[in-house]
């Protein structure tokens, strides 16, 4: 993967990003309340059914930076996709402020592991779609997606293609195009899971600054463990197959959060808890596996 000293987020500085009077209005409107109760996924028919999450519930508070962690495989993927409306639930609700979920929209900003830029458009044209889309003229979505590269530290790459940034800026790309809808809740399916250690903590940092700035509700699907307690507020621990929520762990953590962390007892208390969930977990899912 290509890499540049450009590639670095520039996380002490993204804060100075022109504070918008729609920012500040929804921020006052507290969105971003999601309810997840009894949701059963199956996929399949009769003998082929296969269930992928079961009677799984979990509330998220607006603001909350919430990690799904579990085991491949194990459902992660379906109950974000479930909340963010491309699939349904066979059994139970979702819930995005009181309304359930029944269709994907704009009120949840989603970003992959692999970006999904269209590629015959700018940077600043992927980033203004959205807004676009949603009713904003040429020029009102334009000064949104400037503001929002803005705060990804990618302003000097507006006019680039997709194509001639290097993974992690095409991830900070997929975050600004996220952000620029004002979504309620911000849905990460790995995002940073496709790029290189250095890069993913760089990554990790400028999300947290975003975050403590915007204070969208998140949940954030990872399988690493050091990730899920960096970033979160709670780690929610998923069982093997099929997925159920098996802890639910508070990280009061001191923010803001800087490498010092890793050293703190109390990360590393947390982590060993994971990772003996975890561990269990994979585990009993290869267990299963030799059955089936
Ligand atoms: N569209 C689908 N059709 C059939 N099975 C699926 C579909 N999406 C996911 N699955 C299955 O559901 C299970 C959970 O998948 P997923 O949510 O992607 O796991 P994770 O994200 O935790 O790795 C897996 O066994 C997967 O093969
Ligand atoms: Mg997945």
């Amino acid at each position: 993967m290509e890499t540049s000293s450009l590639e670095k987020p520039q996380a002490r500085t993204v804060l100075r990003y022109p504070s918008t009077d729609t920012l500040r209005r929804r921020q006052q409107h507290n969105r971003g309340h999601v309810s997840i109760a009894d949701l059963s996924i199956r996929f399949g028919q009769d003998a082929n059914a296969h269930i992928a999450v079961q009677n799984f519930n979990l509330t998220i508070e607006p603001g909350e930076f919430v990690c799904l962690l579990g085991p491949s495989g194990c459902g992660k993927s379906t109950v974000m996709n479930a909340l963010a409306g491309f699939i349904k639930a066979s059994q139970g609700n979702v819930q995005l402020d009181g309304k359930t979920v029944e269709k994907p929209g704009p009120d949840r900003g989603m970003v992959f592991q692999q970006h999904s830029l269209l590629p015959w458009k700018t940077v600043l044209e992927n980033v203004a779609f959205g807004p676009l889309m949603t009713g904003a003229t040429k020029s009102q979505a334009e000064s949104l997606a400037r503001t929002f590269l803005e705060v990804v530290g990618l302003s000097a790459y507006a006019e680039r293609f997709p194509n001639t940034l290097s993974g992690g800026m095409q991830q900070r790309v997929g975050i600004a195009r996220a952000l620029a809808n004002y979504p309620s809740v911000l849905l990460m399916d790995e995002p940073f899971g496709a790029l290189d250690a250095q890069t993913r903590h760089m990554m990790q940092e400028n999300l947290l600054e975003i975050w403590s700035e915007f204070r969208n509700t998140v949940l954030f699907v990872t399988h690493d463990i050091d990730e899920a307690v960096y970033l979160a507020d709670r780690v929610i621990v998923m069982s093997a197959a099929p997925g159920r929520l098996i802890e639910d762990i508070r990280i009061d953590l001191p923010r803001p959060r800087t490498e010092d962390v890793y050293s703190d007892p109390a990360f590393i208390s947390i982590k060993q808890r994971c990772l003996k969930l975890i561990r269990d977990e994979t585990m009993k899912a290869f267990a299963q596996q030799n059955q089936a």
